[in-house]
């Protein structure tokens, strides 16, 4: 199973549905009473869905990584679980939802059916595609090289990270109705005053960090060693650009992931 920190959730997830909770009108979140919110992490979506449903509604949180739930623990009650083989009875809830779940799995049908045996009602999951994800930087090179990385991460990893709107052919796969579809776009901005997580970034990327830690998936596809070391070199220089940019308070950035939030119903 793919490891996530608690660093990382909350630093990609800052501001997600801050600006806008229109993309989850199909959940009927205002009129939900049991809802359980599968790959939970941190409880990221967790709390919108608390905050969006009545106050005698039920949301609980599940995940299979149990320090990511001690957090999520903070905020709703948890449960331990694979999503594969959620541990709660059939029909028990009325929504069951995830968020950024499925691109992480094999075979993203099997848990939307494993879904469809736990809810009555309905199914949702809001998958991002990261095929698409854009960058605008002041630094020339950023997107550029972003999107090279992005490429060369895609052909590497073993799961559909860009899964997105082709999430609606799990649910079909899985005989699940889709009832409606939407989209979010979340914005993520990097400008003056930067804050700790804006300057921890800038140095892991002049020193080329994040691109190690990623090394063995941007090399298990196309990506050869050389041209691996060719993309950390300019990554770095790229990232000391960031550095200086960011020392005289110049760098703007804005990073814009597509998530596709895809509706179904289960057979009565
Ligand atoms: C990218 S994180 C998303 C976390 C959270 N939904 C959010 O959007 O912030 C994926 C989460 O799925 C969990 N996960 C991955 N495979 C799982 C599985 N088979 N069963 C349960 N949780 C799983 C991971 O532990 C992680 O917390």
């Amino acid at each position: 199973m793919r490891e996530f920190s608690a660093e990382y959730l909350r630093r990609t997830r800052e501001g997600m549905w801050v600006d806008s909770r229109e993309a989850l009108s199909a959940l009927g979140l205002d009129e939900r009473e049991q809802v359980l919110d599968v790959g939970c992490g941190t409880g990221e979506l967790s709390r919108v869905l608390d905050a969006e449903t009545p106050d005698d509604c039920s949301v609980i949180g599940c995940d299979a990584d149990l320090d990511l739930l001690t957090t999520a623990s903070e905020y709703v009650p948890v449960v331990a679980g694979d999503a594969l083989r959620l541990p709660v009875s059939d029909g028990s809830f009325d929504l069951v939802v995830c968020q950024a779940l499925l691109i992480n799995l094999p075979e993203p049908s099997a848990a939307v059916a494993e879904f469809s045996r736990v809810s009555s009602d309905l199914i949702a999951a809001i998958e991002p595609d990261n095929g698409a994800v854009t960058v605008e930087s002041t630094v020339d090179a950023e997107s550029a090289l972003a999107d090279r990385a992005r490429r060369a991460y895609l052909d590497g990893v073993n799961t559909n990270v860009a899964l997105g709107a082709a999430t609606r052919d799990a649910f079909e796969a899985a005989d699940v109705e889709v009832v409606a579809t939407a989209r979010y776009d979340h914005d993520r901005s990097v400008t003056p005053p930067y804050d700790e997580s804006a300057l921890r970034s800038a140095k892991r990327k002049a020193s080329g960090e994040g691109l190690a830690d990623d090394r063995e998936t941007l090399l298990a596809g196309a990506l050869t060693p050389d041209e691996y070391d060719d993309l950390r070199s300019a990554w770095r220089e790229m990232g000391r650009t960031v550095v200086d940019q960011i020392g005289d308070r110049t760098y703007r950035r804005t990073e814009t992931v597509p998530f596709h939030v895809t509706v179904g119903r289960v057979d009565a």
